[in-house]
């Protein structure tokens, strides 16, 4: 009998090259078998690619890979596929039409009679499967109408349901609640217990802390080290990815916040199923105030947001900045009244992907007189002006202006996008998920740029899902739950619990 491999995947000295970039840079991984391992690096450091070579999307310049012992030429996707692996992506490739069971049996259609699809058969396939691991989905819902979160859930159901036994996951837990990630962290549990790998690559240490036994650490395509994550702790993980000490709470003064200059009266908002997603919902924002919204994804955060940019039509109610009424006109009249945005979906709506960078920092203001005129656009202002968003944003690579935005790591290309929103100073900037998938030293640099817009005498409303975030930044806190503001806090009247609870439907309270 052939002996138990401890090693479900070693790799070996692997380089990568994007013309005479080095992405990797002789970098060793070994994952034992039946274990969760992490993979932690900054945002560009090579996490990506690294796994992108270990599932033959890219082909390694040199190095080995073996799986279960065995040494395997990772020519491509199918190759992995045949090893058993399974790579749930940074950015979901689902078809938006389809629904969660047509997208699941994608490329695997079981047939009736060897021609016919058994629609049926794959829908209860699809149902036990979610059933076992926690994972649930409405099978027949289509993708373009479900959340971000969920959508994740049909790509790990994917995964499973093609018999994968290495599962990567690419930062799965940046677009997930407090209380999804406690569910991810027993599903991956249940799949190790049944003898599956999981590698998973996320900047959250609590979250590494919390699910992985190893953890190995690239900093700029380098090899740094695997650490036993029991005997580390957070802070001391996050100065080996960044290579300096971290602010893990970000320093922020006392405000004094000023007038209102937004608000938001009785807002009723319905999404494309005319179901009512935003219920009379009231808020304000002060000149230089950050009022944050915390909830759980799903609660009218979006429709909320596609309300104020005026991508969707509201059913009722009042939006408003300095008294000039905003509701139904369009996204560029909110633009001009000084509301800039920074979008949840960065691919959807942050960014022209075929686009080089530095077109992208100007997508909102290409046709002012500094950057084009007599139909031509002006270059080398172009040039320079995205030069000093690039350094003051820490955009990587430094020499990335001419580079397609598709070419730059995930934080790198929400940077790009935060540079652009905060580049005319707006009087308020609605954030949305401002730092997803961000590392903790650009999610230090991100809050702290918001916190100084706040202090040159801004606003921000910050809608995120990751309550440490809504904690650490805002002044204000307002607990939105089924499209209604259900509590207001000052900061520091009430703690994580307190929200988590009024996050999850608990008991109601009357605002402060
Ligand atoms: N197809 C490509 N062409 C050119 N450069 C690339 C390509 N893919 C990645 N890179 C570069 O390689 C480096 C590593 O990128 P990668 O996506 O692996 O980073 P990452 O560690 O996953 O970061 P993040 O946390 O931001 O997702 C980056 O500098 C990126 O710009
Ligand atoms: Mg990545």
């Amino acid at each position: 009998m052939q002996s138990q491999q401890a090693y479900a995947v070693e790799m070996q000295s692997i380089y990568k090259y994007f013309d005479d970039f080095c992405a990797l840079n002789a970098v060793n991984l070994k994952v034992k078998k039946g274990s969760i391992h992490a993979l932690l690096g900054e945002n560009g450091a090579g996490k990506t690619t690294l796994m992108n070579v270990l599932y033959g999307l890219y082909k390694a310049d040199s190095g080995r890979i073996l799986i279960n012992g065995e040494q395997v030429e990772m020519k491509n996707p199918n190759v992995a596929i045949e090893h058993k692996i399974g790579m749930v992506h940074q950015h979901f490739k689902l078809v938006e039409n389809f629904t969660v069971v047509q997208n699941i049996m994608l490329g695997k259609e079981v047939s009736k009679a060897g021609f016919v699809l058994d629609i049926s058969r794959a829908r209860k396939q699809v149902v036990e499967l979610s059933k076992t691991y926690g994972l649930t989905v409405d099978p027949d819902a289509k993708i373009e109408d479900i959340s971000v979160g969920m959508q994740q859930r049909v790509e790990i159901l994917k995964a499973l349901y093609r018999g994968v036994e290495i599962l990567i996951l690419d930062e799965p837990t940046a677009v997930l609640t407090p209380q999804e990630i406690n569910e991810l962290v027993n599903i991956m549990r249940n799949l190790t217990e049944g003898g599956k790998t999981i590698i998973i690559i996320t900047h959250k240490l609590k979250e590494i802390k919390k699910s992985s036994e190893y953890c190995t650490i690239i900093r700029r395509g380098k090899y740094i080290d695997t650490v036993d994550v029991k005997n580390v702790t957070e802070q001391q993980l996050a100065s080996m990815m960044v290579g300096r000490e971290v602010n893990l709470v970000v320093a922020k003064t006392k405000t004094n916040p000023g007038d209102v200059v937004f608000r938001i009266d009785n807002l009723t908002v319905e999404d494309s199923r005319k179901i009512e997603r935003v219920k009379e919902l009231s808020l304000s924002v002060r000149k230089g105030e950050i009022v944050g919204i915390a909830g759980i994804d799903g609660n009218g955060q979006k429709e909320l947001v596609e309300a104020i940019t005026c991508l969707t039509k509201v059913k009722a109610g009042r939006i408003s900045i300095n008294g000039v009424d905003l509701q139904n006109t369009s996204p560029h009249n909110v633009i001009k009244n000084g509301i800039t945005t920074i979008h949840e979906d960065r691919h959807k709506r942050g960014l022209v992907l075929d686009f080089p960078v530095k077109y992208n920092l100007i997508l909102e203001n290409y046709n002012r007189p500094r950057f084009a005129g007599h139909a031509i656009l002006h270059e080398q202002a172009i040039h320079k002006f995205a030069q000093d968003s690039i350094s003051r944003y820490d955009i990587r690579p430094e020499n990335c202006a001419s580079e397609l935005a598709r070419a730059l790591s995930g934080g790198n290309q929400q940077k790009v996008i935060i540079a652009r929103e905060l580049s005319d100073n707006p009087e308020l900037l609605l954030a949305f998920q401002p730092t997803r998938g961000l590392d903790v030293g650009a999610i230090e640099f991100i809050h702290s740029a918001l916190i100084k817009h706040r202090d040159s005498g801004h606003s921000i409303l910050l809608i995120s899902f990751e309550l440490d975030e809504i904690m650490n930044v805002s002044d204000r806190i307002c607990v939105l739950y089924d499209g209604r503001i259900v509590a207001e806090f000052q900061q520091g009247e009430v703690d994580e619990n307190g929200i988590g609870l009024l996050m999850a439907g608990g008991e109601r309270k009357n605002g402060i």
